[in-house]
C-alpha cells in the first residue's frame, strides 16, 4: 500500500495565495466586466530592464549556434554571475563573501522551502508572527509541527510582532535551532536595525543555532543605516544563511533567478556535536536534485550588474517606491496606522477589523485585490498588506476606490 506523508494533512486549506486567487476569481465570475486591481500578491507588473532583456536574447542566441550552445550548467551557477554577486552585492559593501559560496537558483521561495531538508526532524523551529507562510508550511510538511489549533502550529516558536516591537521580534528566552528572519519583512514592510540583528546572531552563535535570513526585498531599502545583508553583522558567517532574489529587484518572477549564500564557515552539528559544513551539504543536495537556472537566463541576472543594468533595476525600484509612498500616505490620511511602504514595497495595514472582512469588502465594494493579514499568522489578524507592484495608474484609481468605498 503507498502511503502518504500525513505531515501534509496537517496543513490548513491550501497556500494563502491560492486562496486569495480562488476568492478573487470567485468575484469575477460573478462580477463579470467588473474592474479589478490587483495590490494583493506582490508580483510585478514592469518590464524587465532593457539591459536583461538584451543578455537574455544574446543568451538564447548563443544557445543557437555550434560555438555558443552549452548543455548542462554548473548546477551551483554559472561564475560569471557568481562573481558579478560576490563583488557588486557583498565585497563592493565591505562585506567578504566569495564567489563560492553563492548557490544560483530558480527561486528564493523554493530555497527556503527546501533548506529545511538539511536539518533534523526534532529541531525547533522559530517564525515570527506574522510570517511569509512559506517558512511554516515548508516545516509543517516536514513533519516539525503538531497538529493546527487557534490559529497556530503546535510545536512552532512563534516569534510575536506587533506594533510595541515594530514587528522585530527579539530572541526568544528558550530554545530555537531554526530561526526564519525576513528583512525587509514581508508581510509587514518592516526593517530591522544593526543592533537588533547582532541580538540575534549573538543569539544563534551562543545556542548553536541557525538563522534563515530572507532578503528578498534588499533592494527596497533607502535609509542608508539599514542593513542589507546579515553579513554586515560580526559572526553572522558562522551563523547564517542569506537568501536574494531578482524577482522583486529586477522584475524575474516569470523568468525565475535568485541566490543563496552559504558560507563556508556555516556550520550544523550531529547528534554527538560534531560540526558539518553546510556549505557542503546543500552543494551536495543541489548537485543532486537541481540541474541549473538556464544559461541565458544567467545572463540577464548578470546584466543587472553591469553597464546600464543598474540604473535601470534602480529606476524600477524607484517606481514601486514611489507607488508605496503613495499609498502609505493615502491610507496614513484615511486614519489607518501603517508600517512599512519606506523600504519595502508592502504596506501593513490595521484595517481595525476582521482581516478577510476587510478583504471582501475591498474586494467587492472597491474591487481592489489586497492581502489580508489573517493569512500570514495569527498576528496578522485585523491586518491587511497591500502591495506596491503595480501601475502608477492603477495604485492612483485604487486608492481613489478605497477612499470611496470605506
Ligand atoms: C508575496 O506576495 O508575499 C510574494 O509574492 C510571495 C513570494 O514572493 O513568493
Amino acid at each position: 500500500m503507498i502511503r502518504i506523508n500525513e505531515n501534509y494533512l496537517k496543513l490548513t486549506s491550501s497556500y494563502l495565495f491560492v486562496e486569495i486567487a480562488r476568492r478573487v476569481a470567485d468575484f469575477q465570475k460573478q462580477n463579470p466586466g467588473k474592474e479589478i486591481i490587483r495590490l494583493g500578491i506582490g508580483d510585478v507588473t514592469r518590464p524587465l530592464p532593457k539591459a536583461c532583456v538584451e543578455a537574455f536574447a544574446r543568451g538564447v542566441a548563443e544557445m543557437g549556434e555550434a560555438e555558443g550552445f552549452r548543455g548542462y550548467g554548473p548546477e551551483q551557477g554559472y561564475a560569471f554571475l557568481r562573481e558579478q554577486i560576490a563583488e557588486a552585492d557583498y565585497k563592493s559593501r565591505g562585506v567578504d563573501i566569495d564567489a563560492d559560496e553563492i548557490f544560483i537558483s530558480d527561486g528564493s521561495k523554493c530555497d527556503t522551502g527546501n533548506i529545511q531538508e538539511l536539518f533534523a526532524g526534532d529541531i525547533s523551529v522559530a517564525v515570527p508572527d506574522p510570517v511569509y507562510p512559506v517558512y511554516v508550511d515548508t516545516n509543517v510538511m516536514a513533519g516539525r509541527s503538531a497538529a493546527f489549533a487557534d490559529g497556530r502550529y503546535g510545536g512552532f516558536v512563534y516569534l510575536e510582532g506587533n506594533r510595541n516591537n515594530g514587528f522585530v521580534p527579539s530572541p526568544p528566552s528558550g530554545r530555537a535551532d531554526l530561526i526564519y528572519l525576513c528583512f525587509p519583512n514581508n508581510p509587514t514592510g518592516a526593517v530591522a536595525t544593526k543592533a537588533q540583528l547582532k541580538e540575534w546572531v549573538d543569539y544563534a552563535r551562543a545556542h548553536r543555532a541557525l538563522i534563515l535570513f530572507d532578503a528578498a526585498y534588499e533592494a527596497f531599502i533607502t535609509d542608508k543605516s539599514v542593513p542589507r545583508s546579515i553579513y554586515e553583522i560580526e559572526g553572522a558567517k558562522d551563523a547564517a544563511i542569506e537568501f536574494r532574489s531578482f524577482s522583486k529587484t529586477a522584475g524575474f518572477t516569470g523568468t525565475r533567478c535568485a541566490f543563496t549564500v552559504i558560507p563556508k564557515t556555516c556550520e550544523a552539528f550531529d547528534k554527538e556535536g560534531n560540526g558539518h559544513s553546510l556549505h557542503g551539504l546543500w552543494n551536495r543536495r543541489h548537485s543532486t536534485k537541481f540541474n541549473g537556472v538556464s544559461y541565458p537566463v544567467q545572463r540577464a541576472a548578470e546584466a543587472v550588474y553591469v553597464g546600464d543594468g543598474p540604473s535601470q533595476v534602480r529606476e524600477i525600484i524607484d517606481y514601486y517606491m514611489a507607488n508605496a509612498g503613495l499609498i502609505l500616505e493615502k491610507m496614513t490620511k484615511l486614519g489607518y496606522n501603517c508600517t512599512g511602504g519606506v523600504n519595502a514595497p508592502y504596506i501593513w495595514i490595521e484595517c481595525g477589523s476582521d482581516s478577510w472582512t476587510f478583504f471582501d469588502m475591498l474586494l467587492n465594494r472597491a474591487g481592489v485585490v489586497c492581502t489580508p493579514g489573517a493569512g500570514f499568522g495569527r498576528r496578522g489578524e485585523g491586518f491587511i498588506r497591500i502591495s506596491a507592484f503595480n501601475s502608477r495608474e492603477n495604485v492612483e484609481k485604487a486608492l481613489r476606490k478605497i477612499e470611496e468605498s470605506i
